[in-house]
C-alpha cells in the first residue's frame, strides 16, 4: 500500500544516517557507480552530496505517494497541471515530446519562425547585422543564455534589453546601426511595462535615425498576438506560441527567435532535439537511474532533511556564465511558493534559494564562505570536457582542474590545531560534466532542470507553473504613480524625495 506523503517524509528523515561524505565512500565500494548517470553526452555525479541508495529508495517513496508518475504523465499528455490558472504546461510539447493538440499546434508555429528566420537570411530584410531583443524574465534570460553561450561567431549581433532603466535600450542602441537593425519584441502577454516601455524608445530611435517604415523593422514573439498587432506591428512579423508555455520555460517556442537567427535554424532544431532527449530520459528512466528526479532528490535532501536554505551553481565554463541567472527564475519563480496546489500553507521549505557565479572567479570571491562558513551550502559544478576557446590548452586544463578540486576540497577538509586554517570538510557538491556546450547539449540541461523543478514542486505538492507572486510589486508601483495616500510613511517619503 502507497504510504502518505507526511508517513513518507517521517520515514525518509529517520533513515538519515547523516554519515560522512567520507563514510559513505569507504563503506560502499559501489557509490560512485550508483549516483552517477550518463543522459547522452552529459554526466551528472551525485556521489559527493550525502545521498545514498537507501535514501533513494525512500524517495521513491515519496515520489509514489505523491503521484510523481502520473503528474508526469499528465504533463506529457497535455493535461491540466497548473491548477490555479486551469491550464496546461506544454513546453515539452514545443520540442516534441508528449501527446497532444499541444505538440502539432507547436510545430506549426515553430515553421512560422523558421520561415522569418530564412526571409530574414535570404535578405528580405536587406543586410541585418544586428537584433535589439527586448523582454524581461523568461522572455530575456533564455535567448539571453542562448546566444551568450553559442553566438560568439554568429553574424547577426543581438543585444538584449530587459531593465526598464533607459541605460539599457540606450547602450543597445549605441552599439548597433539603426539601419541595419532588426527589433524583436519579446513579451508572453504584451502588456509588460518594461518590453513595452523599451519598445518605444526603439521606435523612437529607428525613427529618429531617419529608417523608412520603422515598425516594419519590429517582430514580435507573444502568446497574445492580437495586443502585439493593437501596438502596430503586422501580423507577418507576429510569432505566436500557445499561453500554455510558461514565461520560464518558454525559450523553446518563438521566444527562441533570437537564438534561431543568430545561430541558425539547424543550431535551434539541435537544441530542441537535445530538449526531447532529456524528456523522453525522464519519462522513461526508473527513478533510481532518472537525472532529473535525483538531482531533485539531492535538492530536497538537503532543503527539507537538512535544512539548507541555498543552492549554488557554478558553471565552470565561460559559455554557461548566464546559467545562474536563468537558474534563479526557473527555480525561484516556479517553486518559491507557500501554499500547495490544494491552497493550503505549505508546512515545510519550498524552493531553495539558487545562486551562484562563474569558476573560476567564484574562488577568489565566495568560495571562502563556502569552505569555512556556517552555512550549509549543496554546491553544484557545471563544466565541459571540450574547451570553448582556441587558447592554449592549459587554459581549460587549468579550468577543469579547479572545478574538480573544489569538490574535493570542500568534501575532503583538512584539520588544522589552528582554527582560522581548517576546513572541517564534508561539504556537499554535485557535477554536471558535458562532453561540449552544444546546441543538442544546452537542450538536454536545460530540459533536466525544468524537470527537476518540477519533481520537486510535485513532491512538494505545489504548483510550479504560476507566479502570482509578482502581482503585488507590479501593482503597486503603477498606484504609486498616482494617488500615494495608501502608502506607509517610509515609501511616502522616499517617492517625494526622488520624485516630487
Ligand atoms: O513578472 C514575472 C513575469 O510574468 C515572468 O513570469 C515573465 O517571464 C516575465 O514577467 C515577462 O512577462 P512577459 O513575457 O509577459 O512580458
Amino acid at each position: 500500500m502507497t504510504m502518505t506523503r507526511t508517513a513518507a517524509w517521517e520515514a525518509l528523515a529517520a533513515a538519515d544516517t547523516a554519515d560522512t561524505l567520507a563514510a559513505l565512500f569507504a563503506t560502499d565500494p559501489h557509490r560512485l557507480a550508483t549516483l552517477t548517470l550518463d543522459v547522452d553526452t552529459l554526466h551528472f555525479d551525485w556521489s559527493k552530496t550525502h545521498l545514498t541508495p537507501a535514501l533513494v529508495t525512500h524517495f521513491i517513496d515519496l515520489a509514489e505517494a505523491a503521484d510523481l508518475a502520473a503528474h508526469r504523465e499528465r504533463l506529457f499528455a497535455g493535461e491540466v497541471v497548473n491548477p490555479t490558472e486551469d491550464r496546461a504546461a506544454t513546453h515539452p510539447a514545443e520540442r516534441g515530446s508528449g501527446e497532444g493538440e499541444a505538440v502539432a499546434v507547436a510545430a506549426r508555429l515553430h515553421s512560422r519562425t523558421r520561415a522569418l528566420v530564412e526571409a530574414i537570411g535570404a535578405g528580405a530584410f536587406g543586410p541585418v547585422r544586428h537584433l535589439i531583443h527586448i523582454g524581461i524574465g523568461g522572455s530575456a534570460l533564455g535567448p539571453d543564455l542562448l546566444i551568450d553561450a553559442l553566438g560568439h561567431e554568429a553574424e547577426i549581433k543581438v543585444e538584449i534589453v530587459s531593465n526598464i532603466d533607459g541605460l539599457a535600450i540606450e547602450r543597445a542602441c549605441e552599439a548597433c546601426d539603426p539601419q541595419t537593425t532588426l527589433v524583436a519584441v519579446a513579451s508572453k502577454t504584451f502588456t509588460t511595462t518594461e518590453t513595452l516601455t523599451n519598445a518605444a524608445a526603439a521606435l523612437a530611435w529607428l525613427r529618429e535615425a531617419g529608417v523608412a517604415d520603422p515598425l516594419g523593422r519590429f517582430v514580435a514573439l507573444t502568446a497574445a498576438p492580437a495586443k502585439a498587432s493593437e501596438w502596430g506591428v503586422d501580423d507577418t512579423r507576429i510569432l505566436p506560441f500557445a499561453d500554455t508555455v510558461g514565461g520560464r520555460y518558454s525559450l523553446w517556442s518563438s521566444i527562441g527567435f533570437p537564438a534561431a537567427l543568430a545561430l541558425g535554424w539547424e543550431a535551434f532544431a539541435e537544441l530542441l532535439d537535445g530538449a526531447a532527449a532529456m524528456d523522453r530520459h525522464f519519462r522513461e528512466a526508473p527513478w533510481r537511474a532518472n537525472a532529473p528526479a535525483l538531482a531533485a532528490f539531492a535538492d530536497l535532501y538537503y532543503a527539507q532533511v537538512r535544512r539548507a536554505e541555498t543552492r549554488a551553481t557554478f558553471a565552470y565554463d565561460e559559455r554557461l556564465r548566464l546559467l545562474p541567472a536563468y537558474l534563479q527564475q526557473l527555480e525561484m519563480e516556479s517553486n518559491g511558493k507557500g501554499v500547495t496546489a490544494e491552497g493550503v500553507t505549505l508546512d515545510r521549505p519550498s524552493a531553495p534559494i539558487v545562486w551562484g557565479g562563474v569558476g573560476t572567479d567564484a574562488q577568489h570571491a565566495v568560495f571562502q564562505l563556502l569552505h569555512q562558513g556556517t552555512h550549509l551550502v549543496p554546491v553544484e559544478f557545471v563544466a565541459s570536457v571540450e574547451a570553448g576557446d582556441a587558447q592554449a590548452p592549459e587554459h581549460h586544463r587549468q579550468l577543469l582542474l579547479n572545478a574538480f578540486a573544489q569538490g574535493a576540497a570542500l568534501m575532503a577538509g583538512r584539520a588544522s590545531e589552528d582554527l582560522a586554517r581548517s576546513y572541517t570538510g564534508d561539504r556537499p557538491s554535485s557535477t554536471i560534466l558535458l562532453d561540449d556546450v552544444t546546441p543538442f547539449a544546452l537542450g538536454a540541461l536545460l530540459a533536466f532542470y525544468e524537470h527537476r523543478v518540477f519533481v520537486r514542486a510535485t513532491m512538494l505538492g505545489i504548483n510550479p507553473f504560476d507566479q502570482f507572486g509578482v502581482e503585488l510589486g507590479k501593482e503597486m508601483a503603477r498606484s504609486a504613480d498616482g494617488d500615494t495616500s495608501g502608502f506607509d510613511a517610509s515609501t511616502r517619503a522616499l517617492i517625494e524625495r526622488a520624485l516630487g
